[in-house]
């Protein structure tokens, strides 16, 4: 949610600056900014709503600088416009400030300004952080940064300029991401590795209330008082080529692609054939505790929900323990009954979504136990849980989650297997696991293998207006999952059932005009998923079977291969992730950034 990146170094800083917004703009997309300290002194400016290549198109010619800092912007508060956009500065144009996050007491802190004749250019509530650091009288940039802050209620991942001191950026974190990209005399900031990875692969991430001064031959960090912290560079382990396209016309087309590799790596070193389990590194739970547990609560929000359900069914299925999924944002709110003999486990691609956060923020404070299923190593919520699973997806640029779905249920597949194997689940059972989860990858790309047909499929069914999906218990997820892939890339109304429950109302819009794709796995439930079927022919609705075999009853059946029945919902997706990319290609939307939405949800 917002992106921001700053360097100090010898470069020429605005082609790098327009470089590093490109690769954050999956982060929000509708109005850009820069902000360099020029060569004769004092800041220069430009903003453009829309894209970066509307702003790239803005900046002139000469426009040369060895320092800067740039945003691109997911609109909270005011819409996206010009003057909206970040960086803001202040009356005088010499304090400027990126800002991601929201600051909650904006209003009271503005009214507070403007009766001091602070004349506000945006309706932004970022720039209330400007003016405080512009009329602060403290005599460092840090102090007045720091001054700010302390009136400041809220999230903030910032990066601020000034003028008078035109040899650093300082930058501050809470709650918003921030990280520290350290190079051969030159630093960058941002709030996401992506923009820097280029450039260097040693970075620190600051903590929340940590803020960080760097020169071009220099960095340090403190606390929020001042005191200095330690901060010792880490090398990210992800390649900078991971954030490129690869050939491919969209990063959704290519992170599907890349689900077999990802697979392959989640599974990689971990799997234990002599005792028949696998080995997670960084659970921290031992076999006592684990014995222990009562129940399971899994957490997330959006595609991590729904990656949860399949989860919780897994840890059910295999470990024998009561486990269900919940939205993380719901959770919290409802002051819940934290239970000692509970594990709660949080899931998060980016590791950023401020509910999940939040939920677990307020799970330790109670005294829970809280892991993590979480893709992006060192993120807030893999810090803040006592332990985990990373899953290992690689980057993921696309605004909507594909591969780290798959990857986030393969991880839990592998957690409901170490849980099962130390309490109940046979040897048998485990190795039959075992075996279904090495057949991924090469079963993945059978699936992939077909998609000159789904893309067939997609042309005649991107004409509905509005489709349902449907499947039964294991499946009811995958259908879930599907329909808010569709909804989100193609803008189709979509809509999830279990089937079961179509008869309890939703069968009264089936008509030939709502298609319905049904998950038909081939397992206990084959007949009763058929009689559904029976139930929506009987009502001329046309539909789109994903099954083991051939649905007579469907109008069209895409086949996947068999796995074991717990592992069949991995697979079950896939080719539903291809339709709904290919029926978002036929209505020509922009596939990796729809529209109103952006990745890392940072903000409540
Ligand atoms: C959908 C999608 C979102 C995210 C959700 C949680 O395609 O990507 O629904 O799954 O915003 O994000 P993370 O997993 O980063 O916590």
């Amino acid at each position: 949610m917002c992106g921001i990146v700053g360097y100090i170094g010898k470069r020429d800083v605005a082609p790098l600056l327009l470089e590093g917004l490109q690769r954050l703009e999956y982060r929000g997309y509708d109005s850009a900014g820069i902000v360099i300290a020029g060569k004769s002194g004092g800041l220069k400016a430009v903003k453009a709503k829309g894209r970066v290549r509307e702003l790239e198109a803005r900046v002139p010619k000469r426009f040369a600088g060895t320092t800067g800092i740039a945003h691109t912007r997911w609109a909270t508060h005011g819409a996206p416009s010009d003057v909206n956009a970040h960086p803001h500065l202040d009356t005088e144009g010499k304090v400027a400030v990126v800002h991601n996050g929201i600051v909650d007491n904006a209003s009271e802190l503005r009214a507070k300004l403007e009766a001091d004749g602070v004349v506000f250019a945006s309706e932004t509530d970022s720039e209330v952080i400007t003016h405080l650091i512009a009329r602060s009288q403290a005599a460092s940039l840090e102090e007045k940064v720091r001054e700010a802050l302390k009136v400041i209620e809220g999230t903030y991942g910032i990066a601020v300029m000034h003028a008078d001191f035109p040899d650093r950026i300082v930058a501050a974190r809470n709650g918003s991401p921030v990280v520290l990209g350290i190079g051969e005399k030159e630093m960058f900031v941002a709030s996401d590795v992506a923009a820097l990875i280029s450039h260097t692969r040693q970075v620190v991430t600051l903590d929340d209330g940590e803020t960080a001064t760097l020169k071009a031959d220099d960095f340090r960090t403190y606390t929020t008082s001042g005191t200095r912290t330690t901060a010792t560079p880490e090398t990210v382990e992800w390649e900078a080529a991971s954030y490129d396209m690869g050939g491919h016309d969209t990063y959704m087309h290519k992170e599907i692609c890349e689900q077999p590799d990802a697979v392959d790596r989640v599974l990689r070193g971990r799997i234990d054939d002599k005792f028949s389990t696998v080995h997670l590194g960084g659970l921290n739970l031992d076999a006592r505790e684990a014995r222990g547990i009562r129940r399971v609560k899994i957490l997330g929000c959006g595609t991590s929900y729904h990656a949860g359900m399949i989860g919780a069914s897994l840890v059910e299925g295999l470990a024998r323990i009561p486990a269900d999924s919940e939205p993380a944002s719901e959770f919290r709110y409802r002051n819940p009954v934290v239970d000692p003999d509970t594990l709660y486990i949080a899931v998060s691609q980016s590791g950023e979504t401020y509910d999940v956060l939040a939920a677990v923020q307020e799970l330790k404070r109670k005294g829970a136990r809280v892991l993590g299923v979480v893709n992006v190593v060192g993120s807030a919520i893999a810090r803040e849980t006592d332990g985990g699973v990373y899953v290992h997806a690689g980057p993921e640029v696309c605004v909507v989650s594909t591969k780290c779905f798959t990857n986030t249920v393969v991880a839990f597949a592998l957690l409901a297997l170490h849980l099962g194997r130390i309490r109940d689940l046979s040897v048998a059972d485990g190795k039959r696991i075992i075996e279904g989860l090495r057949a991924l990858p090469e079963q993945i790309q059978e699936i992939l293998a077909q998609e000159e047909d789904i893309k067939k499929l997609a042309a005649e069914y991107a004409e509905a207006k509005s489709m349902m999906f449907i499947g039964r218990v294991r499946g009811y997820p995958v259908a879930l999952e599907a329909s808010l892939k569709l909804k989100e890339i193609s803008y189709i109304h979509a809509e999830a059932y279990p089937a079961s429950e179509l008869k309890h109302g939703p069968l009264a819009l089936i008509e030939p005009a709502m298609p319905t794709v049904a998950i038909v796995p081939d397992d206990s439930l084959l007949e009763k998923n058929r009689a559904a079927m029976e139930e929506i022919k009987a009502r001329s609705g046309r539909i789109l079977a994903v099954a083991h075999r051939e649905q007579e009853k469907a109008d069209h059946t895409i086949l996947v291969p068999k796995n074991e029945d717990e592992l069949d919902p991995i697979l079950m997706g896939i080719p539903l992730q291809l339709l709904a990319y290919h029926t978002a290609l036929a209505l020509g939307r922009d596939i990796d950034k729809p529209r109103n939405l952006a990745k890392s949800v940072t903000v409540e």
